[in-house]
């Protein structure tokens, strides 16, 4: 018959609009890299691609949620490191990142920096150790809660300075940015593709990038080895999912999309500008993702448990 696929596979996907998932706030760096891609992706798979935030517990509910929807291409999910880092968080997750998602590809893997309110006391990343040590009480660390990409650097700024500091939990780094700059929260670690405006305009201190290298855009912020904590060294990778039974050609269609977004120039620039760049095409697979994932809940659950975190 002319039933057509129930999960609109095939050759008629898409036949509707697609809704990538932000798992923090809009205007944050999930979203800002999520809204780069949508446009080019969606011209490509000759399909109108919105954006939907939703926010809470650092990622964990927007990720739920779209482990949950319809298997049809039509609900996909833009996630970072969170992925990798939330069961050893989470005690109850509602989902297992290799279990209950398609992997669609690999998109970029962004810096950090350690981003303070302008008038914050210490002038160096050592400045701040030295004086986070002798004001742990009173410090306040902002960050999108408990399994976003925030926290996890939050925890590893703590453990390499020995330190045990207030965090103060946001839906996403867009508006902990926001309060940081308005002066309510003292430091974060965050995003160089959610920081670099606001570094470069002034209305933040930068102490450093998390990164071995220094980070082109950003060329006279020192890395944290040169300003030495060498130990905090960490940068967000991003993947795109789709739920577990979503049908292959639509898996493979979406990875297609997501190539030849990240081949466009336009993207490149924006990325380039924000301290970032497209993965290489071979790591926006399916395969390539899988890996990735399963290296990093390995490498993270070992982290956080040294850390002497407990899944709450
Ligand atoms: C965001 O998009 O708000 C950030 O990715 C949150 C985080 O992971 O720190």
């Amino acid at each position: 018959g002319t039933g057509g696929t129930a999960s609109g596979g095939g050759g008629a996907y898409p036949d509707r609009t697609i809704t990538f998932v932000v798992p923090f706030s809009a205007g944050g760096p999930t979203d800002t890299v999520t809204r780069m891609i949508a446009e080019p992706m969606g011209a490509k798979l000759g399909g109108k691609i919105v954006v939907q935030n939703v926010e809470g517990a650092g990622g964990t509910v927007g990720a739920g949620e779209v482990a949950r929807a319809e298997p049809d291409g039509y609900t996909v999910l833009m996630h970072h490191i969170g992925m990798s880092t939330a069961p050893a968080l989470y005690q109850d997750l509602g989902y297992q990142p290799l279990e209950s998602f398609e992997m669609v590809g690999l998109v970029t893997e962004v810096p950090m920096t350690v981003v303070a309110r302008k008038d914050f006391e210490p002038a160096t990343l050592q400045d701040l150790v030295t004086y986070v040590k002798a004001n742990a009480s009173k410090v306040t660390l902002a960050n999108a809660g408990i399994g976003a990409a925030s926290h996890l650097c939050g925890l590893l700024f703590q453990t390499a300075a020995g330190v045990k500091l207030q965090e103060v939990p946001y839906e996403g780094t867009g508006p902990a940015l926001t309060d940081l700059v308005g002066g309510q929260v003292d430091f974060m670690c965050d995003q160089t593709t959610n920081t670099s405006g606001q570094i470069s305009a002034k209305e933040v201190k930068v102490y450093a990038v998390t990164t071995p290298e220094r980070v082109g855009s950003l060329p006279d912020v020192p890395t944290t080895a040169e300003a030495g904590l060498p130990q905090l060294e960490v940068s967000v990778w991003h993947g795109l999912y789709a739920p577990k039974g979503t049908p292959p050609d639509v898996v493979s269609k979406l990875s297609e999309a997501l190539k030849t977004a990240l081949a466009d120039q336009k993207v490149i620039d924006q990325m380039a500008k924000l301290g970032t760049a497209p993965v290489p095409a071979e790591d926006a697979t399916p395969e390539a993702h899988r890996t990735k994932l399963q290296e990093q809940l390995g490498t993270w659950a070992k982290v956080i448990a040294d850390a002497g975190v407990k899944a709450g």
